[in-house]
């Protein structure tokens, strides 16, 4: 798809499609809206064709006296709209784009329309939205379906072109980093293993030469003593590798982003039930936003200095897989006694994380991972759980979120849940009880990050949609990770 932004006139401008967002009074109409098209649309409204209700779309071709081809409006609901609301909306229009014949449209941008949020915001969360209306997955078809013929779409409005420019930039960057997660998330077990996720490393540093890949195989961690991550990764045929981004745009201790990449997710011995078991390939999901905001970085090249990190590991059930009751040695020195092989998340993740704050000295570490089922219990499918050893930083992540409608919930990491993890064999259990289980999970992570500003996101409900025609990956919190990213290099 190819954004751009245009200054012209309604009146004067050619498109296959001009979408207008109007309210049951159409006091929305632009004040240069032909006087034709204008009575045009007052008479849907009173024939009741049309009612301005949310989402309500409604496609008129050949406009009374407007060069546009045809006129999609697009019901707002009470105005102005909440900034979700204005995603939606702008969904529900791309629904309509998309079945009709129409290759470019144009949307008219309106500062009053969104509450609390400007015409920049539009068009950086709106293109992400327009993006991700359009996304599809269909690779492994034998006969792709006929998608849409669109190709162009253009926002149109008054205001600094420069200031609208950068928002568009933005807005393309996060879409293309969201892309990326969703289509690595989507990838079926059988090809996207952690050799897999290392190639797709490789290929985006031949694409961006600021980045640098490295990797550490399954033989070399077991050397360095990453006792718990190969507790995991042993029972898999697949090699586990730890795979290393390196963006250096600025000087300084980096930011490291660690993600959580269990290619498949069996439970190990701890087999899972079968039903819907399919669901476990995007187990590598926090891993997948990783590269996801990698990309979004570099496609802006950010003034700032990240590492990322992905734990990538398949978790199968095999003759050399861990049992429950084995006990392992992590990296940081810290014993675990593993009660149940199906809680592998935080054993992969514990040694990247203290492999990241030993080798390269962070500032700040956020790790992201889907987690637990608890998580999806407590949050469902709206919010990321985030959890964080620093006010700050907990602040700077969920308005990070509330802005780029990505949004997360601050939950506790009380001592007080601590002793749940309690061994009487080793230093710590990996599980906690049926109590609170994203909770200990975070707990079980604290300890590997006790002399650094961290934050852990648990993604288990928002990463992907499990049924219906929406199932798949959401390319969540590629926005969140990314807007926290900017905002720190203009800080
Ligand atoms: N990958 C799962 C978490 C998960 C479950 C994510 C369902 C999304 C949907 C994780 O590895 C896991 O199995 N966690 C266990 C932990 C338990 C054994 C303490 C869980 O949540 O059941
Ligand atoms: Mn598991
Ligand atoms: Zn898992």
């Amino acid at each position: 798809m190819e954004y751009a932004i245009s200054g012209k006139k309604v009146s004067a401008l050619k498109t296959d499609c001009l979408i207008l967002a109007v309210d049951e009074k159409a006091t929305l109409l632009p004040a240069d809206l032909p006087a034709g098209t204008s009575s045009q649309i007052r008479q849907l409204i009173k024939d009741r064709d049309f009612s301005g209700k949310k989402n309500q779309t409604l496609l008129v071709s050949q406009p009374t006296d407007l060069p546009a081809k045809r006129l999609l409006l697009v019901g707002t609901g009470d105005l102005p709209l909440a900034p979700g609301a204005f995603i939606k909306m702008l969904s529900s229009a791309v629904q309509a784009l998309k079945a009709s014949g129409s290759r470019n449209a144009a949307w008219l941008l309106n500062d009053t329309l969104v509450r609390d949020q400007d015409v920049l915001w539009q068009v950086r969360e709106g293109t992400r939205a327009v993006d991700e209306a359009l996304y599809r997955f269909d690779q492994y078809r034998s006969k792709p379906a006929t998608g849409s013929p669109l190709t162009n779409f253009t926002f149109i409005g008054e205001g600094s072109k420069a200031a609208l420019q950068e928002a568009l930039r933005q807005g393309q960057a996060v879409a293309a980093g969201v892309t990326l997660c969703r289509d690595l998330g989507n990838q079926p077990p059988n090809q996207c293993y952690p050799a897999y996720l290392t190639e797709q490393a490789r290929t985006l540093a031949k694409q961006y030469p600021a980045l640098k890949v490295s990797v550490i195989s399954e033989a070399q961690a077991e050397k360095m003593g990453m006792g718990a991550f190969c507790a995991v990764a042993r029972g898999s045929e697949r090699e586990g590798q730890i795979i290393i981004m390196e963006y250096k745009g600025a000087k300084g201790a980096p930011v490291a982003l660690v993600g959580k990449a269990v290619t498949f997710d069996t439970g190990g011995i701890s087999l899972k039930p079968g039903a819907g078991m399919d669901e476990m390939k995007y187990d590598m999901g926090g891993g997948a936003s990783v590269f996801g905001a990698v990309k979004a970085v570099c496609e802006l090249s950010l003034p700032i200095h990240l590492v990322a990190v992905v734990a990538a590991a398949e978790n199968m059930p095999d003759g050399r897989a861990s049992r429950p009751g084995d006990i392992v040695t992590s990296l940081s020195g810290q014993t675990v006694e593993i009660l149940n092989t199906d809680a592998e998340g935080r054993l992969v993740l514990c040694d990247a994380l203290t492999w990241v704050q030993q080798k390269h000295k962070p500032h700040t570490v956020i790790d992201i991972a889907t987690l637990t089922g608890a998580c999806v219990v407590a949050l469902g499918s709206h919010a990321q759980a985030v959890y964080a050893n620093d006010h700050e930083l907990a602040k700077a992540l969920l308005d990070a979120g509330d802005d780029s409608m990505d949004r997360g919930w601050p939950m506790p990491l009380w001592d007080d849940y601590q002793e749940q993890l309690d061994s009487p064999f080793a230093d710590m259990a990996n599980i906690g009880g049926p109590k609170a289980g994203s909770i200990t999970a975070a707990c079980f992570l604290s300890r590997f990050t006790k002399e650094v500003k961290w934050a852990h996101l648990d993604i288990a409900g928002t990463a992907w949609i499990s049924a219906g025609k929406q199932k798949g990956a959401t390319g969540r919190p590629v926005p969140m990770l990314t807007r926290y990213l900017m905002d720190l290099a203009s800080s």
